[in-house]
């Protein structure tokens, strides 16, 4: 009998469940959408019953897919949207408030507190992350300050955090184990990357008791079995990462210097900085790096908060084509986007802006404006800021990038990534699985089982599915980009009002 790793992807936008072979194939897969709540302007919340259902239900079914038992399943890698803020009772399992999303924007004025008390270059230094309200620290303090009692019962020792990783651990375990690991803990802007432990200076400043917090372990090791109740066997849990370092490891990018981007919901550019932990001096994080060994890999990142989002509000808000795919053909249907540029700054703007206040912005609209040419603007957007994140990237290495290795949903459209290749004036190359995501966590999972007994083993799996090469002139990319950096003072200076 064939035997298999289970990858679950807890993305933003869904929960998806993927079963890999030892070539990194994917057997089986199915996807849920999770629903997206927005109670006022700028807040994302997700319920985490649902989260967990929908997590659950995808496992079953794509396991029914191919009517494969779990006894053929020797281990299970989580990966997850990170930061995402998830508080519940230990006692009873219940939530105590819905899911806070990382894009969510209700704690921006406590950032800026935090900047007023000087605390901004203390953050950096430990965390290394730019004090945002992306991060989770003050979404957990925002839930004990608004939930009624929260803050009692936190205090008391009744209450757990635990990004969704960490949910999905304690669920499959029926609330045995309660951990998180490194990548995960080093985004919510309360672990200090260094020493590898929470910083007690940040708790006590966002008055988060430490009994909340899980224990924080290696990416790649067995955290706890699931429940025999839920799976039929006691199948290992043996590996978590974030989910963009889970795609850099599913990218084999192994070394320093190795950098990938993802097309998700937002677009994230990580690269392997090896053991040196790099400080940004150009709008990038430092955040610890997915690995197998005791080592410890630091990554740099750029992070795009609207990426595969800015496409599926045209296609879900604006209603302008009915599958996220279409856009594709719509935006080749006109030679270029007339002029006009969109700014997708739907929750603020991440790297290397760092702007919350930043909303979205369509500009250069004309009577000639066709709705071909707002797509093709909004895909070109996506291009542009993963360029802008490359600039920062190439300004604080000091090296040029010779490939990027893409991945993600929207890495399968070959308009945007041909046009990403011309504005970014070098090769991007896209392998054959974009599930890489997944693919990573398996990984991690797979070697701590030893189902793959190297990275070599994995580094095998890596095939070349395209290579996109630029075929701009530098002249038309400087016209470009002169339009695209116009387009972007005007978000800002929106956020100025
Ligand atoms: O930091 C947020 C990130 O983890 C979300 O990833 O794939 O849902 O865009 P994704």
């Amino acid at each position: 009998m064939k035997d298999y790793i289970m990858a679950l992807d807890q993305g933003t936008t869904s929960s998806r469940c993927i079963l890999f072979d030892r070539k990194g194939t994917v057997i089986s897969k199915a996807q849920k959408e999770v629903k997206q709540i927005y109670p006022k302007p700028g807040w994302v919340e997700q319920d985490p019953k649902e989260i967990w259902a929908s997590q659950y239900a995808v496992l079953k079914e794509a396991q029914a897919a191919r009517d494969i038992s779990s006894g053929q399943i020797l281990g299970i890698g989580i990966t997850n949207q990170r930061e995402t803020t998830i508080v519940w009772n230990r006692y009873t399992g219940e939530p105590v408030y819905n899911a806070i999303v990382w894009q969510c924007r209700r704690t921006a004025g406590q950032i800026e507190q935090l900047c007023r008390d000087g605390l901004a270059s203390y953050v950096t230094s430990r965390t290394g992350l730019i004090p945002d309200a992306y991060f989770s620290a003050a979404k957990i303090s925002w839930i004990l300050d608004h939930v009624p009692g929260a803050r009692e019962e936190a205090e008391q020792g009744n209450l757990l955090f635990g990004t969704v990783d960490t949910w999905l651990i304690w669920k499959l375990t029926k609330g045995r184990v309660h951990v998180t690991d490194y990548t995960n803990a080093s985004r919510t802007m309360l672990f200090d990357i260094e020493k590898l432990c929470w910083d007690k200076k940040l708790l006590n400043y966002f008055r988060i008791p430490e009994s909340m917090l899980p224990q924080v372990r290696k990416s790649s090791s067995i955290y706890g079995y699931t429940d025999a109740d839920l799976m039929g066997a006691g199948i290992p849990i043996a590996g978590a990462a974030g989910d963009q370092q889970a795609a850099l490891f599913g990218q084999c990018c192994f070394e320093k210097g190795e950098i990938k981007n993802t097309y998700g919901t937002g677009c994230f550019l990580l690269m392997n900085t090896g053991a040196d932990r790099i400080v940004s001096g150009h709008g990038l994080l430092t955040t610890i790096a997915a690995c197998d060994g005791d080592s410890i890999q630091y990554a740099l990142e750029g992070s795009v908060f609207a990426g595969g989002s800015a496409v599926q509000w045209l296609r879900d808000g604006m209603k302008l084509f009915q599958q996220s795919e279409q856009s594709e053909s719509f935006a080749r249907r006109v030679k270029d986007s007339n002029g006009v540029y969109i700014v997708p700054a739907f929750s603020g703007m991440g790297a290397p802006y760092w702007n919350p206040d930043a909303r979205g912005t369509i500009v250069g609209i004309s009577r000639g404006t066709l709705k071909e040419h707002l797509i093709r603007a909004t895909l070109e957007s996506v291009a542009y800021q993963v360029r802008d994140v490359i600039e920062a990237m190439r300004e604080e290495a000091g090296v040029a990038l010779d490939r990027l290795k893409v991945d993600g949903g929207a890495s399968a459209n070959n308009f945007l990534m041909q046009f990403q290749a011309d504005i970014t004036g070098s090769p991007v190359y896209r392998p054959d699985c974009i599930e890489t995501t997944a693919l990573g966590a398996a990984y991690l999972a797979g070697l701590a089982v030893g189902y793959w007994k190297s990275k070599s083993d994995i580094r095998a799996n890596w095939q070349l599915n395209c290579k996109f090469t630029p075929n701009m002139k530098s002249a038309d990319r400087d016209d470009l980009l002169k339009g695209w950096r116009r387009a972007v003072s005007c978000a800002l200076f929106w956020a100025q009002e």
